[in-house]
């Protein structure tokens, strides 16, 4: 068998997937858990989310946990990133503790390890503990401190079991999604705002880093950036320059502060012309710089494809990143056609080797990849299998690129999937699938292995396919 292996991995190479708390666990109101901007968000906005269904419909991970552990280990995991719920752990988000937060978590931790599938933990992942937001999110500094205490709970808990903790999970998102786009609550439109709550963000972030440190407990710490490649339409100066604004304002903005503990001149350039420099403290830069990543998560899912602005744009809106660039459709590029989005494998490799070059080839793994399907009950077959070849077939072409970085020598540990088992997203609900593994909401959120699943398990025993 190993003969036929042409892609071999490193040994030790991280196979997995992951998933986030709000995304999986359900049982949203229930054992003291207090409400997240999510849980609040369907309450009042019940229409925003896909067919109507909200966070307490996901697949009950907090009830499945061990059947789904197992399920992991079946299909050859040896690593797997969750997240905590901030809003579980600690309702109020400051203060008291939830005991059965901690009972549960400790719980799944131990089931992890038992079953020798190492638990990659993350602490936020767009769930904002409601008692925050109603004090502005991350836009108020007082959260970025009630961060850090969850952030320092959560070591002092579970640190002595869990040994790669990532800070956050996306986090040019929330920013995107709740203050310039209308995709997260509070759906605001505010480039200043945003510009602060991002700020705060990458702030909390080097500070929850810092006291980590301080704790001296013997794991790694990181975060997960969803990288954008973003390719210029021609190598015209000005498709060219757009393509760098792009890429300072959606990717470097926290790649190089998370990296190399400064922020891109560009973005601060135009956030100095345009008068959105965020408010800041003295010593903020100095706790940023001291206090970078040992480990980057790096997503990715499409390229961005970039072009020079080809209209003023209107003084009266609101000022928007796009200002300085607009987004266009390459002719000819290779779609996904259950999800509308480009697949362009060349494109982790063009992102591992950025890093290699220009960040101090920095320990890295993909720790979101991944190929969403809507309406993919049509690929089961008469055994009640997906048959998700299209999933498997994503999966190699990438990793080929992965591999080939690798044997460049870029430092990638691994490569999970989103995800492991279909879930929950975020106002999309149900309608992608992305999992290894098929969840049936109408039988009590059966789980069946996909052909993908099954497949993944020979690539990761073999490690190489
Ligand atoms: C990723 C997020 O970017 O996209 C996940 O980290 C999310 O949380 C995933 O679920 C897929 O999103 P969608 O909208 O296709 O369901």
């Amino acid at each position: 068998m190993s003969n036929q292996i042409q892609y071999r991995f490193p040994e030790g190479f991280w196979w997995g997937s992951a998933a986030s708390a709000t995304q999986t666990e359900g049982a949203a109101d229930i054992d003291g858990k207090g409400k997240n901007i999510w849980d609040h968000w369907y309450e009042t906005e019940p229409n925003r989310f896909f067919e109507g269904v909200g966070p307490k419909d996901t697949s009950q991970f907090y009830y499945k946990y061990k059947e789904d552990i197992k399920l992991m280990k079946e299909i050859g995991h040896n690593s797997f990133r969750m997240s905590i719920s901030w809003s579980r752990l600690i309702p109020n988000g400051i203060g008291e503790v939830n005991p059965r937060a901690v009972e549960f978590y400790n719980n799944v931790i131990n089931e992890f390890i038992e079953n020798e599938v190492e638990p990659f933990v993350g602490l936020f992942h767009f769930d904002m503990p409601m008692e925050m937001q109603k004090i502005g999110g991350w836009a108020n500094r007082e959260v970025v401190d009630a961060y850090g205490k969850y952030a320092r709970t959560c070591f002092e808990l579970f640190g002595d079991r869990v040994k790669k903790w990532f800070t956050h999970n996306e986090p040019i998102v929330p920013v995107e999604g709740g203050y310039l786009y209308d995709f997260h609550y509070p759906n605001e439109v505010d480039f200043k705002k945003a510009v602060q709550v991002g700020y705060h963000t990458l702030l909390a972030s080097a500070k929850a880093i810092k006291g980590y440190r301080e704790l001296g407990q013997d794991g790694k710490i990181g975060i997960v950036l969803n990288l954008t490649p973003s390719y210029p339409r021609s190598q015209h100066p000005a498709d060219v320059k757009a393509s760098i604004i792009a890429d300072a304002i959606f990717n470097r903005s926290f790649l190089d502060p998370s990296v190399k503990g400064e922020f891109p001149a560009e973005l601060v350039q135009i956030l100095k012309e345009e008068g959105f420099m965020p408010v800041m403290e003295d010593g903020d830069l100095d706790i940023i710089k001291g206090n970078t990543v040992d480990i980057l998560g790096v997503n990715y899912y499409q390229p961005r494809r970039v072009k020079a602005k080809e209209s003023l744009p209107n003084p009266e809106a609101p000022f928007m990143p796009d200002r300085y660039f607009d987004n266009y459709v390459m002719q000819g590029r290779k779609m996904n056609p259950h999800r509308g989005w480009e697949i362009y494998e060349k494109g982790i490799y063009d992102i591992l080797t950025n890093l290699r070059e220009n960040y101090g080839n920095i320990e890295c793994f993909i720790s979101e990849n991944g190929m969403g399907v809507e309406g993919e009950e049509k690929f089961r077959d008469e055994n009640g299998i997906i048959q998700d070849d299209y999933r498997m077939e994503f999966i190699q072409g990438h990793l080929k690129w992965v591999h080939k970085a690798i044997e460049e020598g870029s430092s990638v540990k691994g490569y999970h999937l989103w995800t492991f088992m279909d879930n929950w997203s975020w106002s999309n609900a149900y309608k992608n699938r992305y999992g290894f593994v098929s969840v049936n909401l109408n039988k009590d959120g059966e789980r069946t292995i996909k052909k993908s699943g099954q497949w993944i398990k020979t690539v990761s025993e073999n490690n190489g396919f």
